[in-house]
């Protein structure tokens, strides 16, 4: 029978899981199997398992990637996304560019790799994040060997972080949820939330999700209201999809809907994911939200963010000017992907030849945010209040220990 980490297994591997115990992180399942968006199964170490997010929801498959090429086509085109999931998938491809390396020229392939890979999204801080502490571990390790088992431990390190820094937040934000139960006894808490910022959007829990799954396991009666999230809909396709299997109540909404729910009382928060949030509370997340969190505000709804630190990005101050904002093909505008039974068909929405333009995610400024959910607690959108939870950062950064890659 073929070796399996735990973190991902086909159906018929049950007994494995009867006879092995899988690790205490190990949460999200799919029929009955626990999952994490990314693993490497003990039998095949030339290669990584993920996910393929683009064929959800109508088929849950797994893709196997054996190259740094593969895993950049895999992140590039969006068969993982969400910006924990791509950070964890770059470590991971970093374990194949050590595997891949030629060992006379080692760590300038290792820096290519990382280029290649850091080069496939910009928005989401998590990627170079994970690229550039492989980078910084790799300098250890002297032979060829030794570094394709620090990649391999590295990344592996990463994952678990990410698992963790979720499961940590979702308690946190278990507790803003608990508050707003107590005030409606008997009443649902509505909590509205845009693209997927689930386990599939991380390597197991979600940021966003982990406080509404730990709500629903804790007994307070959630609800979700799920923003579609064109052009891709991650949110109908992905959020949906995972709150559905997990029995939490939801209901999708076109992405215009938030606004009108809110004036007549029926979200009591929005909660929101990250791609990058700078050191002083701005934080940028899939286009849309910023108009979710001005509706917000003018109607006294908290909207918080969950934010692990991995998707912090210390070095920035101001997210409007600074941060890198990924635009995509046109055709995502244009079209619109959809299920016929098992296959997936394209259809156009907009006459021939108009031009489009698609702006994949946008700044929500810190004065909208009401608070952000770390993994080491809440705390105001403002650089004092991160750092007071993050106080290592005020002299990480004066010392830039870093390996940067551009
Ligand atoms: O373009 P995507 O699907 O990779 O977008 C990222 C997101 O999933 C969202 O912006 C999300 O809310 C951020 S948290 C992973």
């Amino acid at each position: 029978m073929p070796g399996c980490d735990g973190h991902g297994c086909l159906p018929f591997l049950i007994l494995l899981f009867k006879t092995k115990p899988t690790t205490v992180f190990l949460k999200m399942d799919v029929n009955g199997f626990p999952y994490r968006t990314v693993w490497i199964n003990d039998d095949d170490p030339a290669a990584i398992q993920i996910i393929d997010q683009t064929a959800l929801p109508a088929r849950f498959e797994t893709l196997r990637l054996q190259s740094v090429a593969e895993v950049c086509a895999a992140i590039r085109d969006m068969q993982v996304r969400g910006a924990g999931c791509i950070g964890a998938t770059a470590a991971y491809g970093m374990y194949l560019a050590a595997r891949e390396a030629d060992p006379k020229t080692l760590f300038a392939d290792l820096k290519r790799a990382a280029q290649m890979l850091i080069a496939t999204r910009p928005t989401a801080v998590n990627l170079a994040w994970a690229v550039q502490r492989q980078l910084q571990a790799l300098q250890a390790g002297i032979t060829p060997a030794a570094k394709i088992n620090i990649a391999r431990q590295t990344a592996q390190a990463i994952a678990d972080e990410d698992v963790a820094f979720c499961q940590s937040i979702g308690q946190h934000g278990l507790a803003i949820i608990r508050e707003i139960a107590a005030r409606k006894p008997g009443q649902p808490v509505n909590i509205l939330t845009h693209c997927n910022a689930g386990w599939l959007a991380f390597v197991d829990h979600g940021s966003a999700t982990a406080p509404i799954y730990a709500a629903h396991e804790a007994g307070l009666p959630v609800h979700v209201w799920v923003d579609e999230t064109r052009p891709r809909n991650q949110g109908a396709s992905l959020t949906a999809w995972e709150l559905a299997r997990h029995g939490v109540p939801c209901h999708l909404i076109v992405d215009n809907a938030g606004g009108h729910l809110m004036q007549h009382g029926m979200v009591d928060l929005v909660l929101v994911g990250t791609d990058r949030t700078t050191a002083t509370g701005d934080v940028a997340n899939k286009i849309g939200t910023y108009l979710k969190a001005l509706a917000a505000a003018d109607n006294q709804v908290p909207f918080y963010a969950a934010v692990p630190s991995s998707s912090i990005d210390w070095q920035m101050s101001d997210g409007l000017a600074e941060i890198p904002i990924e635009e995509r093909d046109p055709q995502e505008v244009l079209t619109v992907r959809g299920w016929l039974g098992n296959f997936s068909a394209e259809v156009c929405l907009a006459p021939e030849g108009v031009p489009a333009s698609n702006y994949g995610f946008d700044v929500t400024p810190r004065r909208l945010v009401t608070g952000l959910i770390t993994e080491r607690g809440v705390c105001r959108a403002e650089r004092e209040a991160l750092l007071a939870l993050f106080p290592e950062k005020r002299t990480e950064r004066s010392q830039g220990s870093c390996v940067r890659v551009q």
